[in-house]
């Protein structure tokens, strides 16, 4: 019994001594500089997870946050960073642009990593398309965002007795209904990715995920310029109608909390918007519905946030693997995602701890993958190269902001899309 107690004691004891040098040992893990466009509040805590990990494991967090919603100022930064001969350790990049820094050589290779952790065998197919290329993995895939959500404050649709609508017809009449009682309908920034997130959902929820394949995944010009195209931008001059008039410029974040401060009841957003929730102290799924975006039942619109990995040399090297390792661990991915809004990107974490809405992410992007209905976002970076998704961005937001007919609006599209292509 005391040799047993005795041993126990010096496990304590050398357990103890073993934390008071870790923290000087693990000064010495070198650092990492992260570019990112995590801002806002719920991103922000999102963001806060992977610091406080990567410095319990002794690696210094230099943070390089550029400001901007699904970002575009950010890329900015980083192409000015790469070109000088000085990329930041990882940088977050969405699908697309990922692959572009791939192919243009700037990126590492993660084998070292990737292999003896079995990442092939928990990161989904459609995500390694993206993050793998040439055979090896250039990037760690931290989440899973779904675009194509409505979120609705539930105080006022049952002070009103409505339901959040599942077609975009329902939506049109519950926005009217709104409108008639003198609340704002619908809240929105119009900067051109919202006015995108929005056009995603109205083409997925009125052509339906072949059409929505075929003109956003394929931009086959003929889909563009089709009828259903303009019934899709007459819907958008519609949602025009039911946003307020300072709606120019404004941070999808500041949308959200319309909803959330009952000053708007509806808002088209991605789950990143369930981050802000959480941190108001709500509770999505309670407080604010969340259902798919009108007519987009059974399909899964993503969107994944990648640490892409920069070929940045020897010594800052093992500072990235540490960092690689940790982003793509289940406890991580399970935290981070809690705060971010989105569902793991691993398909080994378990989701009991998430709420009703993170549930419904989980089990319907299982199905929207068994039915073929899982599809990139345009909007964020997922369906087609930079140059073709900026262009297709002018064509939306320049009808959004006009009085352009639809069928200008579809013509217009088929030849932007021509011209960047
Ligand atoms: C998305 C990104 C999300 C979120 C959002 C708004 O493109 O994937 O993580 O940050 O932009 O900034």
């Amino acid at each position: 019994m005391k040799r047993i107690l005795l041993s126990t004691v010096c496990v304590a004891v050398l357990g103890l001594a073993a934390a008071a040098v870790e923290p000087a040992q693990a000064q010495d893990q070198g650092s990492v500089e992260v570019l990112h466009w995590w801002t806002s509040g719920g991103e922000a805590a999102a963001v806060g997870v992977l610091k406080q990990d990567m410095e319990s494991k002794g690696v210094a967090w230099q943070d390089m946050p550029v400001a901007g919603g699904a970002g575009e100022a950010a890329m900015t930064a980083l192409r000015a960073r790469v070109t000088s001969g000085n990329p930041p350790t990882a940088a977050q990049l969405l699908g697309m642009s990922l692959r572009a820094w791939a192919e243009e050589g700037y990126l590492g290779d993660l084998t070292e990593v990737a292999e003896p952790e079995g990442w092939d065998s928990v990161i989904p197919e459609p995500l390694q398309a993206f993050a793998k290329y040439d055979g090896h993995y250039v990037a760690a895939p931290v989440n899973i965002h779904r675009p194509n959500w409505l979120w609705s404050n539930a105080k006022i649709f049952e002070e009103n007795g409505l339901t959040p609508p599942k077609t975009w017809d329902e939506f049109n009449q519950v926005a009217e209904a709104l409108q008639a009682k003198g609340i704002q309908p619908l809240a929105h920034g119009g900067q051109n990715w919202q006015d995108t997130t929005v056009f995603d959902d109205v083409v997925l929820g009125i052509g339906g995920p072949e059409f929505y394949q075929k003109a956003i995944i394929e931009a086959d010009p003929e889909a563009l310029g089709s009828d259903t195209m303009v019934k899709v931008f007459d819907q958008m001059r519609k949602i025009r109608g039911f946003v307020d008039p300072n709606f120019s410029g404004r941070d999808w974040n500041l949308a959200t909390a319309m909803v959330l401060n009952g000053e708007a009841a509806m808002q088209l957003m991605g789950d990143w918007a369930k981050g802000e929730i959480i941190a108001a102290g709500k509770t999505p799924g309670v407080d604010i519905l969340c259902t798919p975006a009108p007519g987009t039942e059974g399909s899964f619109l993503f969107n994944t946030d990648f640490f892409a990995m920069f070929d940045v040399g020897e010594e800052r090297r093992p500072a990235q693997l540490i960092m690689a390792s940790a982003a793509m661990s289940p406890s991580f991915q399970e935290t981070f995602n809690l705060a971010k809004g989105s569902i793991p990107a691993r398909t080994d974490v378990p989701g009991d701890k998430f709420d009703e809405c993170g549930k419904q992410s989980m089990a319907d992007i299982k199905a929207a993958q068994e039915k073929g209905t899982l599809m990139g976002s345009l909007a964020h970076g997922h369906a087609q190269p930079p140059a073709v998704q900026g262009a297709m961005f002018d064509v939306v937001t320049n009808h959004f902001n006009s009085d352009q007919s639809s069928a200008d609006a579809a013509k217009a599209l088929v030849d932007a899309v021509a011209a960047a292509q």
